[in-house]
Parts: structure tokens; C-alpha cells; sequence
């Protein structure tokens, strides 16, 4: 049997991903019209060519999965797998419960962000809406649009290229913003370029891990800001400027004095609780607690693991802090004025007290304080975030 739109329609319906009215346009739009002959599925990562296997090429982009398209920002070149994925057709059952909450309708204004191969683009517009896509890569941008074209959506969607974070005011305001790239600071441009009571649907997440959660933000009255909660746990390549900037965290270099200095502690709390599984809710959650911070889990074969936590020159200088897990006991070592292994350790105590509430028991509210700077403030119902102030109060250098 030849896959094709179908299969893939059937196999969202299958999966109960759908939004009502839009089985028809995932069976409408052909995947294959957008993605190019050089793929690597992002659970295999091995190259899909479809000069060579046509066939299995097919099979690949009418299933399930994220299709990479490109990277590292189109300098890598060769079959192998490159260093960083930096474009991709978005794996459709995520775009299937994206569209579901962004519930845009025939007519809207749309804005998207990271038009990639142009396919969700082509989506929107076969539910007929009017959509201003932006592509940050001038290659991808001019690919896209010849895919629309193709394709027969050229006259209802603008390819921009751009940067996304800009946003583009000549086509708002916008009554649905989509964004298919993670997100770490929501731009004020999308607010001001919104309708009143429209709604952005993006990938957002914190330094501390690489996952995203889908979040779907309403847009107030004044323009001025949004709020809304997360609604699903995902993962996506980031904006180009919103990359974990290792800089920041005064990249990932240990003080001179470290082993002298940092003091030596333990925890009863285990690898496993802290760091979990992709897709699990405590990174998340650990995240949204602890600001400012950037974690790495570093595994040591079989035997144990070592949770490195970076944080941030807030204006006190770089914290640093290692949780190394094995046989024996954990070893907590902290320097810097920050302690983050017990911001992280009260954090968790307070997730786990409260019945370990999933990602859809917490939401942002983004306000647009000045001139193209947002307050980003998360929450859980009516507890705001972080919980534990950052404490500055380790004793001085040298003592204890
Ligand atoms: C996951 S892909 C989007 C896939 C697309 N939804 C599809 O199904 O084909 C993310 C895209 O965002 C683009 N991107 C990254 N930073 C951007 C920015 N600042 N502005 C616009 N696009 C950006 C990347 O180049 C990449 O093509």
C-alpha cells in the first residue's frame, strides 16, 4: 500500500490528536511536497536519502516523527549526523496538539515563527488562514517558499525572512501566533503585534534543561501583556538568539580554589529524582524554581552520575555546584554565592509535598514592562515563582 497525507491523517485520528475540522487538511496537505530528499529522523539520526531509498523515505515522512532537515545552521555538511539540529519538519501529532490549542480558524490572521519546510505554514492555510510565516535562514525561507508554491499555497502565505523575535508588523495584528521554535524569553514584539484576547501558542522553557513545554498564552486587553498555562511537555530546536549561552554562566569553567573551597555536603534525595527522564515533569518544574541556572547531567558509565548546576552572574559573580551520585553516599560540592544544589533540593521537597503536580498545573504570565523588555513570572495556581530566593548568604569565601 503507498503511504501518503491519508495515512498520516488517519494515523494523527489514531492517536485522538486531531482539533475537529482539521483531518481534512492533514489529509489535504502532502507532506512529501515539503521536506527535502536529504532527512535523518531525529530518533534514528542516521541520513534518509531519497534518491537511494525512495521508499523508505516515504515511510519516514508519512510517520510520527520530526524530520531533520538541517545542521548546524546549514554549515554541516556530509551524511553523518552534524553536531546541533537547527531545522526540521516538526513531528506532526506535536503540531496536531499545538494547532489544537492555537484553534485557528478560517480567516484569522496567523503569525508563525520558524516557517522550517514551510509544512505547518501549508497546514494553516489549507484551514484558510491568512498566515505571515518568518524564517530566520535565507536558504530555508526561499525553500519554503517555493514549497508553498508548489504546493498551491503560494498567494496565502508571506514567507518573511527574518528574525522571528522581530515579529512583522505590517501583517497584524495577528489573532494566532505560532511558534515552532523553543522559546526561553517570550518577545514583546508578539504581545504588541497581537490582537486583544488573541492567542500565541509556543515551546517555551528555562536554562536548566533543554526540553520545552508547549504554552498557550491570551493576550490582554491593553496589549501589554499575556498569561496562560503549559500544556504539553515537547522538545525544539531553539531561536537562533535564545541558544543556552554558555557565556552566562561563566562557561561552565570551575573556580581556581574549587576543591578547597567548595563545601562538601550530602542529600537524600537520588540522580533519578532530580534529573528524570525526557519528557518528565521535575526538570521542568526544577526549572521554573530555580532561575538562572543551567544544569548538566554527566553519566559515568553504569556506576554513578554527577549533576553539575551552573548559575548565572546576576550581579554577585558566577555559583557553581556538583552532585555526584554513585555507590556511597552523594557528595554535594557548592561555590559561589549561590547554593543551587539546596535551591534545587527545597524545590523538589516542595514539588513532592504537593503530589508531584504535572507541567499543566503551572503557566507564565508575560508583561511588557519597557521598550522591548518582557517580566516572564511563572506559576502554580496562585504561588509564584522562585520559591526559594536565591540565597546570597554563603559564607564568605574561605570560611566554613
Ligand atoms: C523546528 S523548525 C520549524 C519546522 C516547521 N514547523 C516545519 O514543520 O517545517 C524551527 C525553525 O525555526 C527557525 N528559526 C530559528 N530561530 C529563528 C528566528 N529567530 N526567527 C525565525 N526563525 C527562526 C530555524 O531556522 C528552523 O527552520
Amino acid at each position: 500500500m503507498t503511504v501518503g497525507p491519508d495515512t498520516l491523517a488517519a494515523l494523527l485520528k489514531r492517536k485522538d490528536v486531531l482539533p475537529a475540522g482539521w483531518e481534512s487538511v492533514f489529509g489535504m496537505v502532502a507532506r512529501e511536497d515539503f521536506v527535502p530528499a536529504r532527512i535523518w529522523p531525529d530518533d534514528t539520526e542516521a541520513l534518509l536519502d531519497r534518491d537511494r531509498d525512495p521508499e523508505a523515505w516515504r515511510r519516514a515522512v508519512y510517520s510520527d516523527r520530526a524530520l531533520v532537515t538541517q545542521w548546524d545552521d546549514g554549515r554541516h555538511s556530509g551524511t553523518e549526523a552534524g553536531r546541533l539540529a537547527t531545522s526540521s519538519a516538526s513531528t506532526p501529532s506535536t503540531l496536531a496538539e499545538m494547532l489544537y490549542d492555537l484553534d485557528a480558524a478560517p480567516g484569522m490572521r496567523v503569525l508563525e515563527v520558524g516557517t522550517g519546510t514551510g509544512y505547518s505554514a501549508g497546514l494553516l492555510a489549507a484551514r484558510g488562514c491568512r498566515v505571515t510565516s518568518i524564517e530566520v535562514d535565507p536558504h530555508l525561507a526561499r525553500r519554503a517558499r517555493e514549497n508553498l508554491a508548489a504546493a498551491g499555497f503560494g498567494d496565502l502565505v508571506e514567507v518573511i525572512t527574518g528574525d522571528g523575535t522581530l515579529g512583522h508588523r505590517a501583517g497584524g495584528p495577528y489573532d494566532r501566533i505560532q511558534v515552532t521554535a523553543g522559546v526561553r524569553r517570550v518577545p514583546a514584539a508578539w504581545i504588541e503585534q497581537a490582537a486583544p484576547g488573541a492567542v500565541i501558542v509556543l515551546p517555551w522553557g528555562t536554562d536548566y534543561g533543554s526540553g520545552d513545554c508547549a504554552l498557550r498564552l491570551v493576550v490582554g486587553a491593553d496589549r501589554r501583556g499575556a498569561s496562560g498555562p503549559f500544556t504539553l511537555a515537547t522538545a525544539f530546536m531553539k531561536l537562533r538568539a535564545q541558544r543556552p549561552d554558555w557565556r552566562r554562566y561563566g562557561g561552565a569553567a570551575l573556580p581556581d580554589d574549587w576543591t578547597a573551597y567548595a563545601r562538601a555536603t550530602t542529600t537524600t534525595l537520588g540522580y533519578d529524582d532530580v534529573v528524570g527522564g525526557p519528557f518528565d515533569p521535575v526538570g521542568f518544574v526544577l526549572g521554573l524554581c530555580v532561575p538562572d541556572c543551567l544544569a548538566r547531567p554527566v553519566l559515568h558509565g553504569i556506576f554513578g552520575a554527577t549533576l553539575w548546576l551552573y548559575g548565572a552572574d546576576t550581579g554577585r559573580g558566577h555559583s557553581i555546584a556538583a552532585a555526584d551520585f554513585g555507590a556511597d553516599a552523594p557528595t554535594i560540592r557548592q561555590s559561589g554565592p549561590r547554593r543551587l544544589w539546596h535551591e534545587v533540593e527545597a524545590s523538589w521537597h516542595w514539588w513532592n509535598a504537593r503530589g508531584r503536580p504535572t507541567i499543566h498545573d503551572f503557566g507564565l504570565t508575560v508583561t511588557v514592562t519597557g521598550d522591548g523588555v518582557v517580566d516572564q513570572q511563572p506559576w502554580y495556581g496562585a504561588t509564584t515563582f522562585p520559591l526559594v530566593p536565591p540565597a546570597h548568604d554563603w559564607p564568605a569565601r574561605g570560611r566554613g
